[in-house]
Order: C-alpha cells, then sequence, then structure tokens
C-alpha cells in the first residue's frame, strides 16, 4: 500500500531510486531530492512499509496567476494502481484556484491526461542535453 505526503520530510536519497526511466544521463538520487525539495509543490506516494518513494508529481508556481508541472513519474512495479492518477487529483487540487496549470506529455499519454481535466495545446520546449542530470 501507499501513503500519499506533501513534503519531502524523512524522505532520503536511498528512497528515490529506480526514476527517470529511460533518461540517459538523469538526475542522481541527491538531485532528485534537491529537486523535490526546491519545487514549490510536491506530492509523493510512498510505500508505507519500506519508505521507498513509488511515485511523485511537483508543480512550480508564481502563486497568482500560472503553474507547471515539470514531473510526474511512478515506477513500473507500481503502474496500473491508480497512483498517477492520485497524483495528479491532488496537485490538480491543490493549484485549482489558479487560471493556467500546463504540462507538456508524450502524444500517448495525452487520453491520461485529457481523462484527468486537462486540455491538449500546442507546447513548445527547449532542452540543453548537457545539463540533463541537473545544475550542481
Ligand atoms: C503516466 C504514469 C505516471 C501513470 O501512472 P500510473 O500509476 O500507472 O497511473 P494510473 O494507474 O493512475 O493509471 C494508468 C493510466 O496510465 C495510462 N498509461 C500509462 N502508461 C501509458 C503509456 N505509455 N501510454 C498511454 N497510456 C499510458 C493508462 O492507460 C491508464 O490510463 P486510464 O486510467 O485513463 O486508462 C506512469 O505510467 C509513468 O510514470 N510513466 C512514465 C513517466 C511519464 O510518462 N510521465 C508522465 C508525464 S505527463
Amino acid at each position: 500500500m501507499v501513503v500519499y505526503q506533501d513534503s519531502t520530510d524523512g524522505v532520503k536519497p536511498s528512497h528515490l531510486i529506480g526514476f527517470f526511466g529511460g533518461w540517459p544521463g538523469p538526475p542522481s538520487a541527491e538531485t532528485h531530492l534537491r529537486i523535490l525539495r526546491q519545487s514549490d509543490h510536491v506530492l509523493l506516494a510512498r510505500d508505507d512499509g519500506t519508505g521507498q518513494v513509488a511515485g511523485f508529481i511537483t508543480a512550480i508556481s508564481d502563486g497568482v496567476l500560472c503553474a507547471y508541472i515539470p514531473l510526474l513519474e511512478v515506477l513500473p512495479g507500481w503502474r496500473g494502481r491508480g497512483i498517477g492518477t492520485e497524483l495528479v487529483r491532488r496537485m490538480l487540487r491543490r493549484l485549482s484556484g489558479l487560471y493556467m496549470i500546463d504540462l507538456i506529455c508524450e502524444p500517448a499519454l495525452r487520453p491520461f491526461c485529457e481523462r484527468r481535466g486537462m486540455t491538449p495545446a500546442t507546447g513548445m520546449v527547449r532542452r540543453n542535453a548537457a545539463s540533463q542530470s541537473g545544475l550542481s
């Protein structure tokens, strides 16, 4: 079973193993923890037995008009049990007073996002491959 929390209280890098699946140069677990701590909003789903993080979502916001959801991931072994849905639901509820809430996703995940209340739009991105593991 997982429990949800809206802070990084009690989370160590060793609880953050296996994320950034498919990234050639992913952030380390230590950097991942920094990302979680420095985000304006964070929600974690944790294995209530081991404390391992099974899934997470972050948001960055100006607290006035806009929020962006840069990261959402559930570990493969935990997928298909409603954790991703619950993380999105809780984050959208936290951000619900804001005018714009944006998220970029793969085309295959468009139905997942649409079924959770989001609308397709055209986005533009720029990625710096040399910084994929994060700034030190
Ligand atoms: C997307 C993700 C967060 C879903 O987490 P989850 O805990 O399995 O989600 P749930 O159990 O709540 O629901 C599963 C849903 O994900 C959809 N899904 C998962 N992987 C998918 C994929 N590769 N392509 C299309 N849909 C996918 C399922 O169709 C299902 O949607 P439905 O309930 O509307 O039918 C998870 O698959 C993941 O971490 N993927 C890799 C990272 C990623 O793509 N992040 C999303 C960025 S927006």
